[in-house]
C-alpha cells in the first residue's frame, strides 16, 4: 500500500511543484490535501510553464487522477479558472476529482482576510489574502459551507443567510462592504453546476487506489515551518502542511504512508511577515533572490531571502519523519564566493542547536555560520552527480549531514528534466513497471 508524502521543509515555495510533476509520473493518483489558493506550484515542462493553485501537480499526466482531498479549501472561482487554463492547454480535466466534504472559501472569507490583515497594519501576518484563515475559521467554527453545499440551493441559502449576521457586523466594523444573500446564492449555483462532475468521494478514490495497489503521491502546500502548529505563530498559515496533514487532509492513515520526502531549496526564502534569522539584505540576497526569481507566484510579492538554516531543517525532517530530501536550486548559488550555512542559534548568550518553539527567543536568535567555498560555473546543464563541481557536492553532503536524511534529487534547473538523481530508491509501484 505505498502512499508518499511530499512536503516543504522550509517557508514554502521549496519547488514542491516541480517534485511533484517529477515524481507524478511513476504514480497513480495526486493529492492535494490542505491550503488553497494561498498555494503557487510551479511545473516547467519543454517551453511550457504552467503555474497551479488548487490542482495537484501530477496533472498534466494523462494517466493521473488528480485529488483536491477534503483537507483543502476550495475557492471555486480560482478552480474553476485553473480548469479553464488547463483546457486550454490541451489537459483532459475530468480526471480532476474535489472532496465533496472540502470547505468553500467564500467571497466574505476574502474581504475579512483583507480587511483584518488592514487593521492589523504593521503587525499583520503578511498572508496571501485569499480567505485561508477565514474559511479554516469557519471550518473549525461549524460555520463553513463544503463543496457538496453548491448543488443544494435550500441549504446554501440556509448556510449563507446564518454566516452573514456575523460576517455582516463584522466586516462593518472593520469599514468593508456588507455582503447579501441571492447574489451570493446564485453566485454558489452556478459555480456549483460548473463543479457538479468533479464533486466525488475522494477518500474512497485514495482507499480504493491504495487496496488496488496502485500508488499515490500526496502533495503539501507551503511548508513545515508555516504550519499551524509547529511553525512561528502567529506568522503561519491556517493548516498543516507537514506530513500528518496529509493523513487527515488526504484521507489516509499513517501507517499507509511509507515515504515523507521533504522538498527543500539550497537557501532560504519566506514571504509574508515573520522571524527570519538568516535573512540577507545585502547584494548577495538580491543576487539570489534576481536569479531565484524570488516573487511570489500567488501575490507577485518579492520574497525574502536568507543562507539555509540547518536549525529549522532538523526541525522539519523530525516533525514531518522525512525518509528522503530533495534539493532544488543548487544552480542559484552558483558563482558566490563563500556560501553561508547557518548550524546553530545564539540567544542570550547561549549556543541553541534546536529550534525554539518560542517566538520570543526566535526573535532574538543570532545565526553562527559555517562557510563553504562556492563554484563560479553554471550548473544547469549537469545531469550526473560526479560532474558537479566539488565544493558544490561538499555543500550538498553537509546539508545532508545537518538533515540526517539523504538527498535523494538534486535540482538544477526549473525544467522537469534538469534533475540528479543521487541516492534514489525507485518508489515501488510504477505503472507498466513489472511489464
Ligand atoms: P512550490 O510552491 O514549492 O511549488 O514552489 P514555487 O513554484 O512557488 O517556486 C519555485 C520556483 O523555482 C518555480 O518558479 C520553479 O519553476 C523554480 N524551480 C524549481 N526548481 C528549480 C531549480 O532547481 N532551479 C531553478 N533555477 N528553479 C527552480
Ligand atoms: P506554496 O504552496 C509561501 C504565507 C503567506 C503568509 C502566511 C499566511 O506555494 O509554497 P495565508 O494566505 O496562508 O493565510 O498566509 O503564509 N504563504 C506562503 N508562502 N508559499 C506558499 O505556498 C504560501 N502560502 C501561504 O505569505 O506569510
Ligand atoms: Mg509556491
Amino acid at each position: 500500500m505505498p502512499a508518499t508524502v511530499i512536503v516543504g521543509l522550509q517557508w514554502g515555495d521549496e519547488g514542491k511543484g516541480k517534485t511533484t510533476d517529477f515524481l507524478a509520473e511513476q504514480v497513480a493518483v495526486v493529492v492535494r490535501y490542505q491550503g488553497g489558493d494561498n498555494a503557487g506550484h510551479t511545473v516547467v515542462v519543454g517551453e511550457e510553464t504552467v503555474k497551479l493553485q488548487l490542482c495537484p501537480s501530477g496533472v498534466l499526466y494523462p494517466h493521473i487522477t488528480s485529488v483536491i482531498g477534503n483537507g483543502v479549501v476550495v475557492n471555486p472561482a480560482t478552480l474553476i479558472r485553473e480548469l479553464d487554463m488547463l483546457i486550454g492547454k490541451g489537459v483532459d480535466v475530468s480526471r480532476v476529482r474535489v472532496s465533496r466534504s472540502a470547505h468553500v472559501i467564500m467571497p466574505y472569507h476574502v474581504a475579512l482576510d483583507k480587511a483584518n490583515e488592514s487593521r492589523l497594519a504593521g503587525a499583520k501576518v503578511g498572508t496571501t489574502g485569499r480567505g485561508i484563515g477565514p474559511a479554516y475559521g469557519d471550518r473549525a467554527w461549524r460555520l463553513g459551507l463544503r463543496m457538496e453545499d453548491l448543488v443544494v440551493e435550500e441549504r446554501l441559502r440556509e448556510r449563507i443567510t446564518r454566516a452573514l449576521e456575523d460576517k455582516n457586523l463584522l466586516l462593518e466594523s472593520m469599514g468593508a462592504d456588507r455582503f447579501d444573500v441571492e447574489p451570493l446564492v446564485a453566485r454558489c449555483l452556478a459555480w456549483g453546476e460548473r463543479l457538479r462532475p468533479h464533486l466525488d468521494d475522494s477518500t474512497w478514490i485514495v482507499q480504493d487506489a491504495l487496496r488496488r495497489g496502485d500508488h499515490v503521491l500526496l502533495e503539501g502546500a507551503q511548508g513545515a515551518l508555516l504550519d499551524l502548529d509547529h511553525g512561528s505563530y502567529p506568522f503561519v498559515t491556517s493548516s498543516n502542511p507537514v506530513a500528518g496533514g496529509a493523513c487527515t487532509g488526504g484521507g489516509i492513515g499513517p501507517l499507509q504512508v511509507d515515504e515523507v520526502i521533504g522538498v527543500m531549496k539550497a537557501y532560504a526564502t519566506r514571504v509574508g511577515s515573520g522571524p527570519f534569522p538568516t535573512e540577507l539584505f545585502d547584494e548577495t540576497g538580491r543576487g539570489i533572490a534576481e536569479r531565484g526569481r524570488e516573487f511570489g507566484t500567488v501575490t507577485g510579492r518579492a520574497r525574502r531571502v536568507g543562507w539555509f538554516d540547518t536549525v529549522p531543517l532538523r526541525y522539519a525532517v523530525a516533525v514531518n519523519s522525512a525518509s528522503a530530501i530533495v534539493l532544488n536550486k543548487l544552480d542559484i548559488l552558483s558563482g558566490i564566493e563563500t556560501i553561508k550555512l547557518c548550524v546553530a542559534y545564539e540567544i542570550d548568550g547561549q549556543r541553541v542547536d534546536k529550534w525554539p518553539s518560542s517566538g520570543a527567543r526566535l526573535a532574538n536568535a543570532v545565526p553562527i555560520y559555517e562557510d563553504f567555498p562556492g563554484w563560479e560555473q553554471p550548473i544547469h546543464d549537469v545531469r550526473s552527480l560526479a560532474d558537479l563541481p566539488e565544493n558544490a557536492r561538499r555543500y550538498v553532503s553537509a546539508l545532508e549531514e545537518h538533515a540526517g536524511v539523504p538527498i535523494v534529487f538534486v535540482s538544477v534547473g526549473p525544467e522537469r528534466t534538469q534533475t540528479i538523481e543521487r541516492a534514489w530508491r525507485p518508489m515501488r509501484h510504477r505503472p507498466g513497471a513489472l511489464a
